[in-house]
């Protein structure tokens, strides 16, 4: 498949989907709370698309070949789910960390990003997972630039979750992103520096690490979409929509209520 380099008309839509991507995100931050059950979550998030933002959520009868039709608007992965998992009647408890991962679709254009939310405190592995996962799609989209390469994304991503002890789920990764939901090129989140596609400006994809605090194996369930880790250990996930700009890389799902990137990145 070709990759599309995208113009400034397409930037400036996909600027927009991403914003109102990572909205959503924002607007159902207070919601996330022990008691509630994910398929509330995924219904004040399709509400809140149809009605405020008059977006559509893509992941709703979403069907790649192989597939059966995705039932949700959104998908939400609680604790040992690596991705893919299907809102249900469950109720969230304390200790349970979760990923809410949204996509819309505004004037056809596509914004996805993905967070992650711990219920109550949390266990000290609950929280280091999650804090690691997320310095870890931040080490990788710090290496975005036209000259960079996929491997040096893949690279930033696994040396820092191999250095705290994690693994990298390999079967699920980033991709292109445009007017369509999921377009070249695949990006891994692991690889060797100075390897694979060379980035030029106006590409955009999503970087989305999958992160496991025990082995990198997964299982699919019989529903077809949720993919568990293997040997039941919790995984975490965040995804941002990039941009490559002329002179690095410009974050799309961006909104009021985005958390700050690490610290550690503080000269971006
Ligand atoms: N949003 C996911 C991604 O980041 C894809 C979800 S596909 C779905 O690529 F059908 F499960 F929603
Ligand atoms: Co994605
Ligand atoms: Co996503």
């Amino acid at each position: 498949m070709r990759i599309t380099l995208k113009n400034e008309q397409d930037i400036a839509q996909m600027r927009i989907a991403g914003r109102l991507a990572s909205e959503v995100l924002d607007y159902i931050t207070p919601f996330v709370r022990a008691g509630a059950t994910t398929a509330e979550l995924d219904r004040l998030c399709h509400v809140y698309m149809q009605q405020e933002q008059q977006t559509i959520p893509a992941p709703l009868n979403y069907q790649p070949s192989g597939y059966p039709p995705y039932p949700k608007a959104t998908c939400i992965s609680v604790n040992d789910v690596v991705c893919h998992g299907i809102p249900s009647e469950k109720k969230l408890k304390n200790g349970d960390i979760l990923n809410i991962d949204i996509t819309v679709i505004k004037n056809g254009y596509f914004g996805d990003t993905s967070r992650m939310f711990i219920i109550g405190a949390g266990s000290i592995l609950a929280k280091r997972l999650v804090q690691t996962t997320y310095e870890c799609m931040w080490l990788g989209i710090h290496q975005v630039r036209p000259g960079a390469r996929l491997g040096d994304i893949g690279y930033a991503i696994a040396q820092h979750a191999h250095a705290h002890g994690y693994s990298i789920v390999r079967e699920y990764c980033g991709h292109g992103i445009g007017t369509a939901f999921h377009e070249a090129p695949q990006v891994l989140h692991y690889g060797r520096p100075g390897t694979g596609l060379e980035l030029k400006a106006g590409m955009i994809f999503t970087i989305e690490p999958m992160i496991n605090a025990g082995g990198h194996e997964t299982r699919m369930l019989p529903d077809r979409w949720t993919v568990k880790t293997r040997d039941r250990s919790l995984s975490a996930q965040w995804e941002h929509t990039v941009l490559v700009t002329p002179s690095g890389y410009e974050v799309l799902t961006v909104s009021a209520g985005i958390p700050q990137p690490p610290a550690f990145l503080c000269d971006t």
